[in-house]
């Protein structure tokens, strides 16, 4: 894939392969320009585009973006109803561009919630794009990282109770095949935007060892630069996972 984007492939060192990004600040871009909520949702679509497409061109394996959380329900009608709607139109036009773009698609979350139409168009363009080799997108809709946690000990618990799982057996590998990540690799580079510092109930079993990003730019401004910046302050960090480097 080419891209008009290239001049700011100025990294040197290997891409993160996991990258978890809390999209946060729509309503803040659109209060500041005085529009509503929905423009501020609407420009962060277009700000999700770019990042996938430069995300690809920058040789990522897995990128996972929190498109609304389980809490982001109990907005306001109006505001809810604007997102299935922005869900239901991107599954719609997007998925063409991803096959092209060789991206593969998983959704996570409690979809239980959205219409018929959504769940059915998520699981053809899930399917659509299995034999694509290149990026994994993960979006994750009505999802919480508590939601995920319980889930998982349910099946397990099912499991148990008919037999299938020896208890004794659990542990963290076989914990982690059932959650919704499952065996993708661990995230690697968590970023927040809009400068809030928290995680919003957004993944919790998976950022055990993430490095975490916060910048204050709003999702609809962030670009291919502010992705570089973000990958380029994770260069520096120093994975450690609990030990010590040369026993000092
Ligand atoms: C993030 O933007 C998108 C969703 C949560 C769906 P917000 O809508 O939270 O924007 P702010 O935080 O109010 O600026
Ligand atoms: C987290 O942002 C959810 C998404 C970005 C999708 P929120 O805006 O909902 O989080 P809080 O309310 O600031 O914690
Ligand atoms: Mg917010």
């Amino acid at each position: 894939m080419s891209s008009k984007k290239d001049s700011h492939k100025t990294l040197r060192k290997p891409a993160p392969k996991h990258i978890a990004i809390i999209m946060d600040g729509n309503g803040r871009w659109a209060k500041a320009r005085h529009l509503p909520r929905s423009s501020g949702h609407q420009k962060g679509v277009q700000t999700v585009r770019k990042i996938v497409k430069y995300s690809a061109i920058l040789g990522i394996k897995v990128l996972t973006l929190f498109a609304f959380s389980s809490e982001n329900m109990k907005r306001s009608n109006e505001e809810v109803s604007l997102l299935f709607k922005l869900f239901l139109s991107v599954l719609k036009t997007e998925t063409r561009k991803l096959k092209e773009n060789n991206i593969k698609l998983k959704i996570i979350g409690d979809l239980s919630v959205f219409t018929p139409e959504i769940i059915s168009l998520a699981e053809e363009a899930e399917s659509s794009l299995e034999e694509n080799t290149g990026l994994t997108l993960v979006i994750a809709a009505n999802y919480g990282g508590q939601w995920d946690i319980t889930e998982s000990a349910k099946k397990i618990a099912q499991n148990v109770a008919n037999g299938s799982i020896d208890p004794e057996k659990i542990n963290t590998a076989l914990f982690n095949k059932y959650t919704s990540l499952s065996t993708l690799p661990k995230v690697d580079l968590l970023i927040r935007t809009s400068g809030e510092v928290r995680l919003s109930n957004f993944l919790l079993w998976d950022i055990a060892y993430s490095e975490f990003y916060f910048c204050n730019t709003l999702w609809p401004d962030f670009n291919e630069k502010a992705l570089d910046d973000a990958i380029e302050d994770f260069h520096l960090r120093e994975r450690r996972y609990g030990q010590r480097k040369g026993n000092i």
